[in-house]
């Protein structure tokens, strides 16, 4: 059997005069296959990655609903509105560079779905693993391993292993205390490990701390962690042309 020098040798021996050869050596040769054997592994943890994250869930990261929401179909109309635009282009762009999370706070229809799934989209199409999550459908996942018998520690292994997780509806069962402690273990574990979380909640501040803590509250605001106020009206009721056929 031939070396690879030998075979690059030959190679170049036969290649035409003029043709710059992509290796001119064999380590050169060992490093590239061993540049590609890394990012094959990359892509496969991805894939890996994706397909947990389906599982929990049953779905891909982001519903169908939001799929389409992007920064660019986001209608800006007043300054509130071209801040929170900013802030989670912001958000996208720098995603990677550190772990600070985001908290989108306001009433019904405001947008915070939508730019959320924007933030997402654009994470996804780069590679990422997205998951949007509301907390009444986590605290099912939750109750169902429960009910199996299982613990949740897999669930939260899950959940922390995904890029980007957001948690949607936070604070609709602001009673339970179950969910508080899931919550402060999914965000005490994620941020821990430097994994940045969204927060979409009608809680305001003082209602959100009450909520999930001070302790968690600061840890959302660490490393640059931004708070977005989404105080306008709804955007459901721009839709007016939706009517309900009886
Ligand atoms: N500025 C906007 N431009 C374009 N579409 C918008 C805008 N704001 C909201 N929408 C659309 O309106 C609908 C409701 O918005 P969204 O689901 O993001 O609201 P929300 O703030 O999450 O409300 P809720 O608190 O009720 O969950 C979505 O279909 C969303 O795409
Ligand atoms: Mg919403």
């Amino acid at each position: 059997m031939k070396t690879s020098s030998e075979l690059i040798g030959r190679l170049q021996r036969l290649m035409p005069a003029g043709i710059k050869p992509k290796f001119s050596s064999a380590e050169e040769l060992m490093a590239w296959q061993q540049e590609e054997g890394r990012k094959h592994c990359l892509e496969v943890e991805k894939l890996n990655q994706r397909a947990r994250a389906d599982r929990i869930f049953g779905r891909s990261g982001i519903q169908d609903l939001h799929r389409s929401c992007t920064f660019k179909n986001y209608q800006v109309n007043g300054e509130g509105q071209q801040l929170a635009l900013t802030m989670a282009k912001r958000f996208a762009q720098n995603f990677g560079t550190g772990f600070g999370s985001f908290v989108f706070s306001g009433g019904c229809g405001t947008g915070k779905n939508h730019l959320a799934a924007a933030i997402g989209n654009y994470l996804l199409e780069r590679g990422a693993t997205v998951l949007i999550v509301t907390i009444p459908d986590l605290m099912l996942r939750v109750r169902a391993c429960y009910d199996e018998g299982e613990s949740e520690s897999a669930l939260l292994d899950d959940l922390c292993r995904v890029d980007l997780l957001v948690l949607d509806e936070v604070g609709v069962q602001r009673e339970s205390r179950s969910e508080f402690v899931i919550l402060n273990q999914v965000i005490d574990r994620r941020l821990a490990s430097l994994k940045p979380v969204g927060v979409l909640t009608n809680l305001n501040h003082p209602q959100l701390s009450s909520v999930l803590g001070e302790r968690v509250m600061d840890r959302l605001q660490m490393d640059g962690g931004i708070w977005v106020n989404f105080n306008w009206a709804s955007y459901r009721k721009n839709v007016s042309h939706l009517r309900v056929v009886k």
